[in-house]
């Protein structure tokens, strides 16, 4: 259709090229075609970072971050936060349709029973250091899975798949728990089966002398529905990763890897961990403006502020927003709170942070709810991890499954040095 093709004239030299559009893109490699001559390699196009590159058709998760809406699938975060539960979501996700009940029972039952890890991967976690930071260990402990299951070699084969993402989804829990365990001289405690996914982690967690642990229901929930919350995000810094070392054709453990030291950074799931560091570091309320100020001044960031794609309050800090009350009920009222809503008050009216359309993302609040359930700091993007594992999983089947998708490859624009020749040392005067 003539309406859906982008004309293009290069002034160089004149020439006109009619470029199709399909679902609001043009293909880069289209662009080849406009050359100044027979030694021009084509034009490309330059995005670092992605601003504006689409890397992959997908039909798992939608988001408008001028509207602030997220969808799994179709359905809206807020009544899947509200109706459904992580391993349901988990479901959805990879699957691409919530489940019967028969499916639900399948997959629960799956998920369950793959809790377990290999001896040999406890000694490898009882290697780290005493202070080892938990995300550090998970990331090395699940490209070690790789080496426990060769089978996941077959990533064209859909039952290999299969029983890799029971694996991972089942595992994960268990692998960050006993890095916790770990990092603070606790005996690990292993998978209970009468438990639910979270109430099971949260077990394996806090377990202590009892012969049974209760979780408490209101936390058990909450934890569950702030891992409905970072199930997916489309094509984040981790998932890409997850794509872009998968698209290698590694086993997913290996590229999972990949995704979760993609989360570790700051800038990323680490920015639950830097929020409440940073909250702490503030301290009291009088603080605040000289610390924005700082932030202005470019000293530093509002960490749990900004998102490449929001540009309006992120649905998802929204519903820990508002879930945070219901767990100080439970747990006491965390006192970083109060800053927390100070911090937001003064940042949504001032100059900087309007114009930049900077809002507070989903690490703003979670972090605080993590801390007044007991969790200790480091092993905050650790829980970022277990439910991401999900999306990473289901973008990992999606990418396999597409016939367009190639190895990742960027192209580069050489800003360096022409051919020359070596120089011997003795001719060598300039200083570096
Ligand atoms: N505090 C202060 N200024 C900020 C912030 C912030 N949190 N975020 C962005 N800016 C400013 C930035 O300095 C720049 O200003 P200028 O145009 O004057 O140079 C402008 O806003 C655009 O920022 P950017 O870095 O070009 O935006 P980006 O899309 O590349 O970065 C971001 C997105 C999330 C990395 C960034 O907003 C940030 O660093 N936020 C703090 C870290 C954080 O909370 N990360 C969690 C993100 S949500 C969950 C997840 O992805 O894991």
């Amino acid at each position: 259709m003539k309406e859906n093709t982008l004309t293009i004239t290069d002034n160089r030299t004149g020439k006109t090229y009619s470029i199709p559009i399909q679902n609001g893109a043009i293909r880069c490699a289209d662009l080849r075609q406009i050359r100044t001559g027979e030694d021009d390699l084509g034009l490309v196009s330059y995005d670092p970072g992605f601003l504006n590159t689409a890397s992959c058709q997908s039909r798992i998760t939608y988001i408008d971050g001028d509207k602030g809406i997220l969808n799994y699938r179709g359905y809206p975060i807020e009544q899947l936060a509200e109706k459904s539960t992580f391993v349901e979501t988990a479901y959805l996700i990879i699957h691409g349709e919530l489940p019967n009940p028969k499916q639900l029972e399948d997959w629960i039952y799956n998920i369950t029973h793959h809790t377990i890890i290999h001896r040999n991967i406890e000694k490898f976690i009882d290697g780290f250091h005493y202070d080892a930071h938990p995300m550090g260990m998970l990331v090395s402990a699940v490209a070690a899975l790789s080496t426990f299951y060769p089978d996941a070699h077959n990533i064209m084969d859909p039952n290999s798949r299969k029983l890799q993402t029971y694996r991972l989804l089942a595992k994960m829990p268990t692998l960050a728990a006993f890095a916790y365990r770990h990092s603070i001289g606790m005996p690990y405690a292993y998978p209970d089966n009468d438990l639910d996914y979270t109430g099971n982690f949260l077990n394996m967690l806090f377990k202590k002398t009892e012969l049974k642990y209760k979780p408490d229901p209101v936390l058990e929930r909450a934890l569950d529905v702030l891992f409905i919350l970072h199930a997916d995000h489309e094509q984040n810094c981790s998932t890409n990763a997850m794509r872009n070392v998968g698209s290698s054709h590694v086993d997913p453990y290996s590229a999972t890897a990949a995704a979760a030291a993609a989360l570790y950074g700051p800038l990323h799931g680490g920015a639950n961990e830097a929020v409440l560091r940073m909250l702490t570091e503030i301290g009291t309320k009088d603080k605040i403006p000289a610390f924005i100020e700082g932030v202005k001044r470019g000293e530093g960031r509002l960490m749990g502020f900004g998102h490449r794609v929001y540009k309006n309050y992120d649905p998802r800090a929204r519903i820990i927003k508002r879930m945070a009350d219901e767990v100080f009920q439970v747990t006491g009222k965390n006192p970083l709170i109060e800053i927390a809503l100070e911090l937001e008050r003064i940042a949504l009216e001032e100059e900087y942070f309007i114009k930049r359309r900077l809002y507070p993302n989903v690490d703003f609040y979670s972090g605080l709810i993590y801390q007044a359930m007991g969790f200790p700091i480091t092993i905050f993007p650790v829980l970022f991890a277990i439910p991401r594992t999900a999306g990473w999983v289901a973008q990992w089947i999606e990418m396999v499954g597409d016939q367009e998708q190639k190895i990742a490859r960027p192209r580069q624009i050489y800003l360096g040095r022409d051919r020359r020749d070596y120089v011997p040392m003795s001719e060598r005067t300039q200083s570096i």
